[in-house]
Order: C-alpha cells, then sequence, then structure tokens
C-alpha cells in the first residue's frame, strides 16, 4: 500500500504539449510558457543578498548577469518543487479528511497548488528540476506521515515558513508578472497555513508522531541553519569553485549567522503558535535552533 503511494503521488510526469489532457487543462488555467525567460531580470540583486558580495560586485557584466540567472532559476526550481509536492500533499489530506467539508477544503487547495505550479511552470522549464535534500524530505513527509504529522510539518511549519519566504521573492520581484504571481500565491498560502492551526489539535499526538515530528523537524532545521548554499553553488555555477576562505567571506559580508537565527526562530515561533512547546524545547536541547555553518 505504502510503495503504491508513494508511486501515485510522485510520478515521473512528463509534460506533453500535444496531449489531449493538457488541451484541457490549457482551458481550465493559464498553462502557457512566458516566451522571454530573461532570468537575471526577474529579482533585484539584493533579494538574494549579492549587493553585499565583494567577490559579485567585482564581476563583470556577463558574470553577473550569469550568476543572477542562476540564483532566479534554482528559486524558480524549488518553488515549482514545492508546489509539486503540495498538490500531492492536498491528495493526500483530501483522503484523511475527518469531514466532507475538511475534504472539500483539501480538494479547494489541491486546485490552487495546481494552479501555484501553472504559474512558476511559465517561468521554468521542468525538465530541469533535480531533488535537493530539501525537496527529498518534502516528498518523503507527503508520503510517509500520518493525518495529524503533516498538518503540523507540512501545514503549519512550512507553509508558515513558507509564506516568509514567498514575501520575500514577492517583495524583491522586478518582473511584474512576477510580482503579481507571488502576490496571489500569498493569499492562498496564508488561508492553508491558517486552516492548518484550526485543524491542529495538540492532545491528540500518539508518541510515534511526536518523535516522528521531531526526528523531520531536526532535518529541516539543519538545512535551515547549514548556510546559504544555494547562493554559493549558483556563484560557482556562474564563476568556478570558491575556497573556503570565499565562502567564509560570502557567509560573514551576507552576515550568514543572522540570517540563520532569524530563519530558525521564525520556525521555533511557529512551533509556539501551533501549542507545541515541548516539541520545540526537545529540539532546543538537541540545538537543533542554533546555526550549523561549519567552515569556520
Ligand atoms: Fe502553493
Ligand atoms: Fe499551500
Amino acid at each position: 500500500m505504502k510503495k503504491e503511494l508513494e508511486h501515485s503521488l510522485f510520478k515521473d510526469l512528463k509534460s506533453n504539449s500535444k496531449s489531449g489532457i493538457e488541451k484541457i487543462l490549457a482551458k481550465k488555467i493559464n498553462f502557457g510558457k512566458k516566451s522571454d525567460s530573461n532570468y537575471s531580470s526577474l529579482w533585484k540583486e539584493s533579494s538574494f543578498n549579492l549587493d553585499k558580495v565583494s567577490l559579485y560586485n567585482g564581476f563583470n557584466q556577463a558574470q553577473q548577469n550569469q550568476v543572477l540567472s542562476n540564483c532566479a532559476q534554482s528559486r524558480l526550481l524549488e518553488s515549482y518543487a514545492i508546489e509539486d509536492a503540495g498538490m500531492s500533499y492536498c491528495a493526500k489530506m483530501s483522503l484523511l479528511a475527518h469531514s466532507q467539508s475538511e475534504q472539500m477544503l483539501y480538494s479547494t487547495f489541491a486546485q490552487e497548488e495546481a494552479i501555484h505550479l501553472s504559474f512558476i511552470q511559465r517561468f521554468i522549464d521542468p525538465d530541469n528540476i533535480t531533488n535537493d535534500s530539501f525537496i527529498s524530505l518534502l516528498k518523503e513527509v507527503v508520503i510517509h506521515g500520518s493525518r495529524r504529522s503533516l498538518l503540523l510539518i507540512m501545514q503549519i511549519i512550512l507553509e508558515g515558513w513558507g509564506l516568509e519566504h514567498y514575501k520575500k521573492m514577492q517583495q524583491g520581484a522586478i518582473d511584474p508578472e512576477l510580482k503579481e504571481i507571488f502576490s496571489l500565491i500569498l493569499i492562498d498560502e496564508a488561508s492553508h497555513h491558517g486552516s492548518g492551526l484550526v485543524l491542529f489539535n495538540t492532545n491528540n499526538l500518539t508518541t510515534n508522531e511526536y518523535e516522528y515530528i521531531k526526528e523531520v523537524l531536526a532535518k529541516f532545521l539543519y538545512m535551515v541553519g547549514c548556510g546559504p548554499w544555494a547562493l554559493l553553488n549558483s556563484i560557482e555555477q556562474g564563476c568556478g569553485h570558491l575556497n573556503k576562505r570565499q565562502k567564509n567571506m560570502i557567509y560573514h559580508e551576507i552576515n550568514g549567522e543572522q540570517e540563520s537565527m532569524e530563519k530558525l526562530n521564525i520556525i521555533k515561533k511557529l512551533l509556539i503558535k501551533a501549542g507545541v512547546q515541548d516539541i520545540a524545547d526537545d529540539l532546543e536541547k538537541t540545538n537543533c535552533f542554533k546555526p550549523q555553518w561549519d567552515l569556520k
């Protein structure tokens, strides 16, 4: 059963513009691809903290455009994978719903996630998607998590955290269509997060669920706290290998420790907001809310 669910939740779905399904879908949602995706003109440099990086400021225009373009593409590919996982998540929650109203709610959310996916699809080629450790964790949780664990991990923590992430993406966008898209996504995500808070009941957690939630959140917090690797990778892909000294310099220039602390604190506050202070305390005891930059 688990294998079947795994297979049906995350099939390798290739798009084919000539297929009958996509023609029908195109009548329901905007499925077209934006013709001129110049990635370096989607977001401001400051949206990725690149304006603070002296190495980047010393690059020529072509190199800067390449790095900016890499940052934008990696951000869009991550958003695509998040929306894709969100669609599968809502399908599973619809089947696990405790009432018809709840099932209707998740069916509506699934449609919203499909629309978000189509928005992001306008800017990227989904064939470039590769699963990083965060996306792999996300998929694993959607497949294996129980209804209550999912409500807390996916809807309260990840969608709550995602709201902050998307807000920054919306504010830093230069492209008007992209800015509009993220404004619309933010409205839906706020209601997804809010309904998670309404549906989650802290008294119902079993010991297994409690332990599972802690294990997943410890992994997620490590990823958040380990530093600006997406930025470093985008710079390396554009301009070659960075040595340890250069990576450390970038980390300090963008105030990486402070940034990681702020992100980790958002997650701690969300746990407290959900009424699971005990989970926050246990994670605190194992230093999960501390930045994990290890190149010092
Ligand atoms: Fe979404
Ligand atoms: Fe969502």
